[in-house]
């Protein structure tokens, strides 16, 4: 057994808002290990980006981790405050977001900006300078668009910028949040195959995306949340090719794909607030399988298969 790389032990981040308590991660557990694309899917509002925040200590307020652990390469991140933090965040784990612009200052030159992450981090100036070219051209960047301005840029080069930001400082794990959600098909395509370039490389990639045909396509594990809870995880292979959990059949039936004759079928129903969750297993208004039991009591995370996790009464039950 290879040492996982990420550890989230019962997490748990709540949202104390003044209409009540958003579960929005409720008890999730897994480990991903070293070089692997590990993809977070589920509807909006599952509590995916709650989750890569919270990797990076970033909990936005009024949120609050309530439990939980996050190791990363052994590293206890829900351990570390102020300097110790600020240097995790780049050196071990960063992230991508969705909009670049929002990591991205218009108003200055965006190797300015990249060099930058470097010097925070104690990187001398003029080296900082070699390496953002470096990466620029690792990263399939012309080293000249340096000295652009981010408006000078297309969405996907700022991409491309955004993700050499958060590479400078080679750090082990990536999270990088719906990164390529704002892209057109060809450029999402172009730095997908950025993000699994770096993979190969070494480096561990989180990627939270809605879009569960991006993540059959590009990730080698796939974590599948619905309303905070994690309810299936595994290789790829296994969480897309032999699903088990109803709500991953139901996402995996959901999702056009160009080659197959037959209409997508959406899964009934809404994610429920997840101020009021549903007691017991949380998808069971919405499971045309749900049973007595799937209404009382929480199902807990079974290993089904090594290396395959599901959360379903259909399997503690021993059937399916
Ligand atoms: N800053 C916040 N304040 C209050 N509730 C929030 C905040 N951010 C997210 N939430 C709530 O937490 C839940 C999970 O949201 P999020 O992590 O953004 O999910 P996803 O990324 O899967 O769409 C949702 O119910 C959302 O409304
Ligand atoms: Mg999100």
């Amino acid at each position: 057994m290879t040492e996982p790389l990420l550890v989230v032990d019962n997490l748990k981040v709540y949202y104390y808002t003044l209409t009540g308590i958003v579960k929005a991660v409720d008890g999730v557990s897994f480990s991903v290990p070293g070089s692997e694309l590990a993809a977070v899917v589920g509807e909006s509002g599952s509590g995916k980006t709650t989750l890569g925040y919270s990797i990076l200590g970033l909990i936005p307020p009024p949120g609050r981790r309530v439990s939980g652990r996050i190791l990363i390469d052994n590293v206890d991140i829900t351990s570390l405050h102020g300097e110790a933090l600020r240097r995790a965040r780049g050196e071990l784990v960063s992230m991508v977001f969705q909009n670049p612009f929002t990591t991205l200052d218009p108003v200055r030159r965006v190797g300015d900006q990249v060099v930058e992450v470097m010097t925070e981090h104690g990187v001398p100036k003029d080296e900082a300078w070699r390496r953002a070219e470096e990466i620029f051209t690792k990263l399939g960047l012309p080293p000249r668009l340096l000295k652009a301005y981010p408006h000078q840029l297309s969405g996907g080069q700022r991409q491309r910028v955004a993700i050499a930001a958060a590479v400078a400082l080679n750090p082990k794990l990536v999270v990088a949040d719906e990164p390529t959600t704002a892209l057109d098909v060809i450029v999402q395509e172009q730095i997908m195959e950025l993000l699994d370039s770096l993979r190969r490389q070494g480096m561990t990639i989180m990627l939270i995306t809605h879009d569960i045909a991006l993540a059959a396509t590009w990730a080698t594990k796939v974590i599948v949340m619905y309303a905070g809870t994690l309810v299936e995880y595994g290789s790829v292979e296994e969480v897309v090719g032999e699903p088990l959990h109803p709500y991953t059949r139901g996402l995996i039936n959901a999702t056009p794909s160009v080659d197959r004759k037959d209409r997508p079928k959406s899964i009934p129903g809404l994610p429920p607030d997840l101020r009021r969750p549903p007691p017991g297993c949380r998808f069971h208004p919405r499971c045309p399988y749900a049973m007595d039991k799937c209404r009382k009591e929480p199902p807990t995370l079974i290993e089904a298969s090594p290396g395959h996790y599901v959360s379903c009464h259909l399997y503690t039950e021993g059937r399916r």
